[in-house]
């Protein structure tokens, strides 16, 4: 008798065996179902194994009964851990069905866009591209363009100093001198960069802003070229008829020198400075000013963007507000 009791523990045993196997194979809730009705179903092997006592002698029935009750509460207990796991796992798994969130394509900024297609213009006329760096020597920022210290030129180009020697560039002319320092006229480039300087920021100023440098050097330029070119990449940019005046002016490192206006909504907006090198600036970089001449000039981009695609802003270039930056296409 103890012998038939003996052999129902190891049939319980065997079981437990068997349906911990059984639910590692387990991946679908329909397995586990299938799993659970195979076990504790009305025909299933649990159930099949309580329906057994009856066969048992009386005194060893209690024992038998707990045993296979402690089975059937530890199969219903794996089978629900099962299943909370197979319902966690069915959540997280990716729905490749599902349609995609839309990611919107990006832009370039406008003055990106504006800095392509100007350089794009110059380099039809033949210019190439130069850059230099934003943290500036005063040597190339100033003194190399003629602009000794103290000079009043300064003044109207303060700018943010990182040491007495060392600032952010107010202009990009300084490429001029780097370009000239490393490179053997004839010489025919434009330099794009961000410039730095202490003025407010107001709907035309903004303290940090773009220009394009252009420099032209060779063995016999005229100012007549200077104007030539400029009133050409102009009514490119613009159109035909933009109205364009030349004004003179004053810069150190251009004799003489000049200013150019074009008319935007009724009024004089000034887009870029220019003029003919000053000698000066050739003597700073080795090059004989009686053999060489030149022509150079700087342009504000935004100006340019400004007029060209009708922002009344400045500021709005930096705002990153993606109803501008969406906005404006070319
Ligand atoms: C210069 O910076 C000279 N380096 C330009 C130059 C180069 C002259 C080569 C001769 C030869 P200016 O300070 O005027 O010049 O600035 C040039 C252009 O930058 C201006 O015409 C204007 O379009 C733009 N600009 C100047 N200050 C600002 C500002 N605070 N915000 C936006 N644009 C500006
Ligand atoms: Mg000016």
């Amino acid at each position: 008798m103890s012998l038939d009791l003996q052999a129902l523990r190891d049939r319980v045993q065997a079981l437990q065996q068997e349906i911990q196997e059984s639910l590692q194979q387990v991946k679908t809730l329909d397995d586990l179902e299938a799993l659970r009705i195979r076990y504790l179903g009305r025909k299933g092997e649990v159930t099949a194994l309580l329906k057994s006592i009856g066969r048992l002698p009386q005194e060893a029935r209690p024992a038998a009964g707990a045993e296979i009750n402690r089975l059937k509460q530890w199969i219903q207990q794996e089978i629900q851990a099962a299943r909370e796991r197979l319902e966690r796992e069915a959540q997280e798994r990716i729905d490749l069905t599902l349609p995609g969130r839309p990611v919107e394509p990006g832009r370039l900024h406008p003055i990106t866009r504006v800095f392509t297609e100007i350089i794009e213009i110059f380099k039809g006329l033949g210019f190439e591209v130069e850059e230099g760096p934003d943290v500036e020597w005063d040597y190339y920022n100033f003194e190399a363009l003629n602009i000794p210290p103290h000079h009043p030129a300064r003044e109207m180009q303060s700018t943010f100093f990182i040491t007495d020697k060392m600032l952010l560039r107010t202009h990009t002319s300084p490429i001029q001198i780097r370009v000239m320092e490393r490179k053997k006229p004839p010489l025919r480039f434009v330099a794009p960069g961000r410039v730095y300087r202490v003025d407010p920021f107001d709907p035309s100023h903004a303290p940090a802003f773009h220009q394009l440098e252009g420099l032209y050097v060779d063995r016999r330029v005229t100012f007549a070229e200077l104007k030539g070119t400029l009133e050409l990449f102009l009514r490119e940019f613009f159109g035909p008829d933009t109205e364009i005046k030349f004004l003179p002016s004053y810069f150190p490192f251009t004799e003489p020198s000049a200013e150019v206006a074009i008319r935007w909504k009724g009024e004089w907006l000034e887009v870029l400075g220019c003029g003919m090198v000053n000698p000066n600036v050739f003597r700073a970089v080795g090059i004989d000013p009686e053999a060489w001449k030149g022509y150079a000039f700087g342009l504000g981009v935004e100006r340019l963007a400004m007029v060209r695609y009708g922002i009344p802003d400045i500021r709005w270039f930096s705002e990153n507000d993606l109803r501008f930056l969406r906005g404006y296409e070319p």
